[in-house]
């Protein structure tokens, strides 16, 4: 990669922490921008690390720090599936993205020399519940909270983009880890042989595995052609009743139960709706037309990699 310093938030979340690996892997100097700091410690194993506070009208003391930054990746956001989502919970979730988004394009903005590129996240609920619907990136949002809420996240880059920086937005679908994320919540159960199709099963999930978010996030990085909306998902989505009978085969567990959506409903609230239940068949169009290969495309060999890698 040609990239010669990288500055990053989120690094402590699932993608960051594994991004943070891959980057040191390759020996790239990573700068981590941090709301607290590990204690004791400036340099960790997620770099060299940097206090900032996104919220605040002056996010860093000494922006001067993060001079010589040459690309920039923005992972910060509250956790989606943290906590039942209440009026406050989801101003949280809002302001975490767009705010610290703001912050970090005006940020990069300031900067002599500005960094070529900055790969900020998104995600694909930009498009709403859109049933047996095909979704690429120039299908139009949806309505409702999270569309606009990602809506928001994306157009809070603009004093980056005014700057001249090229803007990647990663419209990520559901990163299939064992480390964290959904796939993590629903391998215990799975393995218990408790698992089994969530609501009608009939809404289709478009996934993609870890170590390929990995490779797109380099790809955007070291593409100059990419900027805008690129949907991070592998080629191949699938339904709840096809990701459930995948992931019994591939941990060898039968799939019989069933999980109605009232009970999802009344035991996550409105997030139920909102993710688990949400139909988004997204299609991966752009980086498929610049070239992207996918190391996983179909689920079950994603997902039998991923659970044997150590
Ligand atoms: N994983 C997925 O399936 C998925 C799907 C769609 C979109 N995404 C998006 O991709 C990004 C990274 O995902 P992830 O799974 O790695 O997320 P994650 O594990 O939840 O980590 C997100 C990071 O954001 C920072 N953060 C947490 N709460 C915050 C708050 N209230 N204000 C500001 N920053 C906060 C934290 O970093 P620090 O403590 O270091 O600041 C945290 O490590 C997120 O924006 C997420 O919405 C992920």
């Amino acid at each position: 990669m040609t990239t010669d310093q990288i500055l990053l938030t989120g690094s402590s979340g699932l993608i960051g922490t594994s991004l943070v690996r891959t980057l040191r892997g390759k020996r790239i100097s990573i700068i981590s921008l941090r709301r607290r700091l590990s204690p004791g410690a400036a340099v960790s194993d997620a770099g060299f690390q940097l206090l900032w506070d996104p919220y605040a009208a002056a996010p860093m003391r000494r922006p001067q720090e993060i001079e010589g930054t040459t690309a920039a990746v923005h992972l910060s956001g509250a956790n989606l599936a943290d906590r039942r989502w209440s009026s406050s919970y989801k101003r949280e979730l809002q302001e975490s993205r767009v705010k610290s988004t703001r912050a970090l394009a005006t940020l990069l903005a300031g900067l002599q020399p500005k960094p070529a590129v900055l790969v900020c996240a998104s995600a694909i609920g930009i498009y709403g519940e859109r049933g047996e619907e095909l979704l690429t990136e120039t299908s139009g949002p949806g309505s409702g909270f999270l569309p606009e809420m990602c809506l928001a996240w994306e157009r809070a880059t603009q004093p980056a983009s005014d700057a001249g920086i090229r803007v990647v937005h990663l419209r990520f679908g559901v990163v299939l880890s064992p480390e964290g994320g959904a796939l993590a919540k629903m391998l215990p159960v799975f393995r218990a042989g408790l698992g089994g199709q969530l609501g009608s099963g009939r809404q289709w999930i478009s996934w993609v595995a870890l170590p390929d978010v990995m490779r797109v996030i380099e790809f955007a990085l070291e593409t100059a052609s990419l900027a805008g909306p690129v949907n991070l998902v592998a080629p191949n989505p699938v339904t709840n009743l096809e990701f459930t009978g995948c992931l019994g085969r591939a941990l060898h567990r039968p799939t019989l139960l069933r999980v109605p959506a009232f009970a999802l409903r009344v035991a996550l609230g409105e997030m139920a709706e909102a993710t688990i239940l949400r139909s988004e068949r997204v299609l991966p169009t752009r980086l498929c037309s610049s070239g992207f290969e996918f190391q996983y495309p179909a689920l079950e060999d994603g997902l039998r990699a991923i659970l044997t890698q150590p």
